[in-house]
Formats: structure tokens, C-alpha cells, sequence
């Protein structure tokens, strides 16, 4: 199979390794020259993945049939209808479909019109008057978040990143002032509890589900800081975690199916990778978020793993015939982003790094990169996350220490890692806080 893979990140990188593994044809389109991509790589193009003429003509260039599209970017601007016209099939959603991610109040109010379970109470605005009329009146705490998409760090949580009225106002005005996220604003309920991740493969009908996962989405250790695309994340051997009970997930996958019998319904087939940001509640899941993508880190966890051939299951995905034996192994993954210091806020990007895949691979823990470039032979830094390790063990506590092996050979300065990702006393704090919710 020839496959065009779009996107330079970490997710894409984790996928490309799957494809290669399935015997692909790799042929990418990235904006910045991801060394991991470019070794696996066919050929490649750096351009900008929202720049659909120059993806279209790579693929036609290139006579390719199959698409795989990582970010969430390409799929707003419209890449999947733009490839299909040219007879490029995707593993991936339409503009349509991807409004389940790019528009949350889209996502929001398609649960309530199909009375989806594991949605929470929210209030959109398209104006600042009335947003800020709404917030003055408030008696409880919210979340605040554009509509539109924000790479993950445009939500802000009352109470954690907004401590007073004034904080929360300015922050919507914010919003529309500087046109966040589209511009507009979505308020939500605060839900209280503990995240998972349900990725699950689509094929406009029928859902096969991937191993659960925890990411931290907050900068620093101890879970604080502002929100981040991810710093990294753990799975578990048995595809559950340490809190969540397989009654749990199987409530998390009713409500994901029920998103794309809803979504066929409104006439916008979902295809390609979905991704369920739940809250584990008092009173079970509840949805976050939806992607309309794998989560980047979570792919690097799920495809380290992935024991079905991926080309298959794109295939599969694309023909609207997806087999529900897709396996994964029983293994526990921890993966640690290494990403540029003041990342979230200010990064310091624009530095060297240097990495020992050799000794990396020999530890048995994988090695993806990320945003870095390649200049003049060196590997520099870039504004988001660098380079991933993925350590991989029977147990959890062996792939963090797998993980952190491996770190070891990643050099650098202005880099920094959330090393409590996948320790114990972390995992404990999810289990003990999950235990006080659900006596
Ligand atoms: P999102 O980009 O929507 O996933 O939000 C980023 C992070 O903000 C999530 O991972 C949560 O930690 C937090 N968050 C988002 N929505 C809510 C909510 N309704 N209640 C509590 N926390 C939330
Ligand atoms: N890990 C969060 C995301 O991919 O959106």
C-alpha cells in the first residue's frame, strides 16, 4: 500500500513506525522535517498540512490512493473532501464530520438532540455582552473555552486558572478580542474527577475500541500549570487502568457509538480514528472532549502496541468494514514528552538536542519525534513538544522505568520532562481520589 501521511508530530511519527511495520509506501507531508518521518519516508514534502493544493498536488504527483491525516488542523481546513475529489481515500473524517472536535458546540448539542448520555450542562455565546452577562450571573464554577480549536490550551478551569470574576471576564473578552479559537465561547459545567482516554477506530457504523490511556495535559509535575496538548501519558497490560473499571469503559464506548449513529445520522458519517476525553465523575464517565483524531501522546502508547496490521485497519476503516478483532498487546506503555522549557507559555525553542536511538531501542523503549527541525544536520527544538520515549513492560512500573532508561539518552539544555508521568505515588493519587468520589 502507497500511503500519503500528513502531519510532523509525534502522533504521525508513532504512525508512520505502524505503517512501515505493515510494509506501507510512506509518502508525508509535514511543515517541519521530522528526522523519524524522513528516515521511513518515500519521499516528503515541507509545507504547511492546511495548505490543501500543495497536499493534493503531492499526492497526485506521487499517483497515491490513501491518506492518513494526523492533526486536527488539515481535517477543519478541509483536506479529507479535497483528497476525496482527487480519488484520495482517507482513514480520516470530512470538514463536516471533524466538527465534532472543531466546533464543541457543535459536539455539544449534537448529545443533547440525540439525549446522549455523559454530556454536561453548557452555554454557547457569539457575543461578548451576552457572554459576560451570563458569567456575572453565574452561582457555580465553569470551564471557559473557545469554540474553536486551540491546540489544547484555550481552556481555562475556574477555580484552577481563573481565581476571580475579573480573571474570568477578561478571559472571555479575550476571546473574542482576539478572535481565540474562532472567536466565540462555550461555557461548560465543571465536572470533578479523574481523565481517561477511549480512542476508538470508526467506520461510519461500527466502533473497535484501542487500550484506555491517562495523558497530563497540565505543564508541570504534581498536575499544575497551564493546559498543554499532553505531556505524557501511561497505559495499562490489561487495556483498562488502575481506576477505571471495565463497567466504566464500557459505558465510555456506548456513549462514543452512540456519537457516530448520531453523526450518520446527521448525514456527516464518521470515519477514521475518534478520540473520547472522559472525566471519570461520582457519577461515572462523562465526556470532556471529543477528537476527531487519535490524541497525540496517547497514539505513541496505543501503536507501540498495535499487534493488527494498521494498513489493514485503514483499509478497513475507509471500506466501512472494520473487523472487530483488531489486538494489541498486553503490555503496559509510559510515555514522557522531553519539551522545550517555559513550553505552555513562553517556550525557549531553537536548541540543540541530541538522541541515541541506538541506545534507546536497545533499552526496548521507543523513540518518536516531534516538533524539531533539522538544520544543517543538527536536530533543534521547536515551539511544542520535542521527542517522545515510550517505555513498554508487563508491568506499569517496568515501562517507567523503561521510559526513564531511555530518556537518559535524550541530551540537551532548555528542555525539561514531567518525570511523575507513570510513578506510583501519581497512579495512587488517581486510585485514592477515585475511591473518595465512589465510596
Ligand atoms: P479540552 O481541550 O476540552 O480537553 O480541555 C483541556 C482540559 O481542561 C481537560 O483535559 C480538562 O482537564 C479540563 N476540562 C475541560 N473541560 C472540562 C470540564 N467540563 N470540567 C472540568 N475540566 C474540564
Ligand atoms: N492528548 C490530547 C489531544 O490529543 O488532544
Amino acid at each position: 500500500m502507497k500511503i500519503l501521511t500528513i502531519g510532523g508530530s509525534g502522533r504521525e511519527h508513532a504512525a508512520v513506525e505502524a505503517l512501515h511495520r505493515s510494509g506501507a509506501e510512506i509518502y508525508a507531508v509535514m511543515r517541519n522535517a521530522n528526522p523519524g518521518i524522513m528516515a521511513r519516508a518515500k519521499a516528503y514534502k515541507l509545507i504547511d498540512d492546511t495548505d490543501i493544493d500543495g497536499v493534493c498536488e503531492f499526492a497526485i504527483e506521487h499517483g497515491l490512493k490513501y491518506a492518513f491525516v494526523g492533526p486536527e488542523s488539515p481535517l477543519e481546513a478541509g483536506v479529507v473532501d479535497a483528497l476525496d475529489n482527487i480519488g484520495v481515500k482517507c482513514a480520516a473524517p470530512t470538514k463536516a464530520a471533524a466538527r465534532i472536535e472543531t466546533s464543541k458546540t457543535f459536539m455539544r448539542e449534537l448529545m443533547k438532540k440525540y439525549d446522549i448520555a455523559g454530556s454536561v450542562g453548557f452555554a454557547a455565546f457569539d457575543n461578548v455582552a451576552d457572554a459576560e452577562d451570563y458569567l456575572n450571573k453565574l452561582t457555580r464554577e465553569v470551564v471557559i473555552k473557545p469554540v474553536g480549536l486551540t491546540g489544547g490550551k484555550g481552556v481555562k478551569v475556574q477555580g484552577e486558572h481563573l481565581n476571580s470574576l475579573s480573571e474570568s471576564v477578561a478571559y472571555v473578552r479575550d476571546i473574542f478580542k482576539d478572535n481565540i479559537g474562532g472567536g466565540q465561547v462555550i461555557f461548560e459545567e465543571k465536572l470533578v474527577g479523574e481523565e481517561f482516554t477511549q480512542m476508538v477506530f470508526a467506520d461510519g457504523k461500527r466502533i473497535v475500541p484501542m487500550p484506555l490511556v491517562q495523558d497530563h495535559k497540565r505543564a508541570y509535575e504534581g498536575d499544575v500549570g497551564p493546559n498543554t496538548g499532553g505531556m505524557g501519558s501511561y497505559s495499562d497490560a490489561d487495556h483498562l487502568l488502575p481506576f477505571v473499571t471495565s463497567a466504566d469503559r464500557e459505558c465510555a464506548l456506548c456513549i462514543l457509538q452512540k456519537i457516530v449513529d448520531a453523526m450518520s445520522a446527521e448525514g456527516c458519517p464518521y470515519v477514521g480514528p475518534m478520540y473520547g476525553q472522559f472525566m471519570l465523575t461520582a457519577d461515572g464517565p462523562k465526556v470532556v472532549e471529543i477528537n476527531a483524531r487519535f490524541g497525540d501522546p496517547e497514539a505513541m502508547n496505543v501503536l507501540s502496541i498495535l499487534e493488527t496490521d494498521f494498513a489493514d485497519i485503514i483499509r478497513d476503516m475507509i471500506a466501512g468494514k472494520l473487523r472487530d478483532d483488531i489486538r494489541f498487546k498486553s503490555l503496559a506503555t509510559v510515555c514522557k514528552y522531553v519539551v522545550p522549557t517555559g513550553y505552555g507559555t513562553s517556550p525557549d525553542s531553537g536548541h540543540e538536542i541530541c538522541i541515541d536511538e541506538a541506545k534507546i531501542r536497545a533499552s526496548g523503549a521507543e523513540i518518536y519525534y516531534a516538533n524539531v527541525d533539522v538544520v544543517d544536520g543538527n536536530i533543534l527544538t521547536g515551539t511544542s513538544r520535542s521527542i517522545a520515549v515510550v517505555g513498554i513492560a508487563a508491568y506499569l512500573e517496568d515501562a517507567e522505568l523503561n521510559c526513564e532508561e531511555g530518556l537518559r539518552f535524550v541530551t540537551g539544555t532548555h528542555i525539561c520532562v514531567r518525570h511523575d508521568i507513570g510513578k506510583a505515588a501519581l497512579i495512587q493519587r488517581r486510585i485514592d481520589n477515585i475511591r473518595h468520589l465512589r465510596p
